[in-house]
């Protein structure tokens, strides 16, 4: 069994940082290759592999996709900022002007999935909930190869964003890039260089999130608890939507 040292390897798991501008540098077809080979060693259920990815370099096309993410971004921004301003995310306490920093990665990766893949899972998944149910499952899968995408990345020493796609903008999406009607576009993971220091992020402490042998109730976390929560989250994550250029997209 291939074994690395886990100090080596939580040191890139706690390095890794979501990066929202890049250096125009251009990442080798190797490394990207490399990447997506951890991807398709994820883990889903079934063993049902939804993932497909499309490797974007074209400038005119990263372009394309990126003003398609700011133009959805305007459109979503007056609803965000309609809550209570300590409740707001973060990334929506002013609306960008310009193109979102990720527009100068030289390589996105798009995140794509086969939802009929739904097929491989086991009957009782769709009966009793499996997992969250077989959509949930089809999720988790798409997730699983995203999140090592990241962890690959940032094994090379490279930087990358998660990237969300909802359905408003996906069609759209799925024209530029030609897919299939019968797939759905989930993430686009910009990678390249970042383009300004790595941000300090907070994490909820071990203390607080395991627990041994059984659930301890004095830990649970009432309605008040948990805005109170989100409330302190907030706090700690504005720093990280404010860069040196000045730029604020999420
Ligand atoms: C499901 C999911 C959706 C996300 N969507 C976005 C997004 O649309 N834009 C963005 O800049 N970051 C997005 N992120 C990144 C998170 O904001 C980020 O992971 C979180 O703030 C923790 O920071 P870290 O990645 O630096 O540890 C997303 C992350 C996940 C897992």
């Amino acid at each position: 069994m291939a074994k690395i040292e886990i100090d080596e390897f939580l040191k890139f798991v706690r390095e890794r940082r979501t990066i929202r501008n890049f250096k125009t540098d251009p990442v080798p077809d190797d490394t990207v290759e490399k990447i997506l080979e951890a991807a398709r060693w994820a883990p889903s259920g079934a063993n049902a592999q939804p993932w497909e990815f499309i490797v974007v370099k074209d400038p005119q096309t990263r372009l394309k996709i990126a003003t398609l993410y700011a133009d959805y971004w305007r459109a979503i921004y007056d609803i965000e900022k309609s809550r209570v301003e300590d409740l707001k995310h973060q990334g929506f306490t002013t609306l960008p002007t310009g193109t979102p920093g990720f527009v100068n990665a030289p390589v996105f990766i798009v995140v794509c999935a086969d939802p009929r893949t739904y097929l491989a899972t086991v009957l009782i998944a769709y009966l009793c909930d499996g997992e969250g149910g077989p959509k949930a499952t089809y999720l988790k899968n798409v997730a699983n190869a995203t999140t090592l995408l990241h962890l690959a990345t940032a094994a090379c020493g490279l930087a990358s964003q998660w990237v969300s796609v909802d359905r408003s903008w996906e069609g759209k999406l799925k024209s530029l890039l030609g897919v299939p009607h019968e797939l759905e576009i989930h993430t686009i993971v910009p990678i390249g260089r970042p383009a300004y220091k790595r941000p300090g992020v907070y994490r909820r402490k071990l203390k607080e999130i395991v627990h041994h042998e059984q659930y301890d109730i004095s830990r649970f976390r009432s309605e008040e608890d948990i805005v109170a929560y989100v409330r302190q989250l907030r706090k700690t994550s504005r720093p990280n939507y404010k860069r040196p250029s000045g730029d604020t997209w999420a």
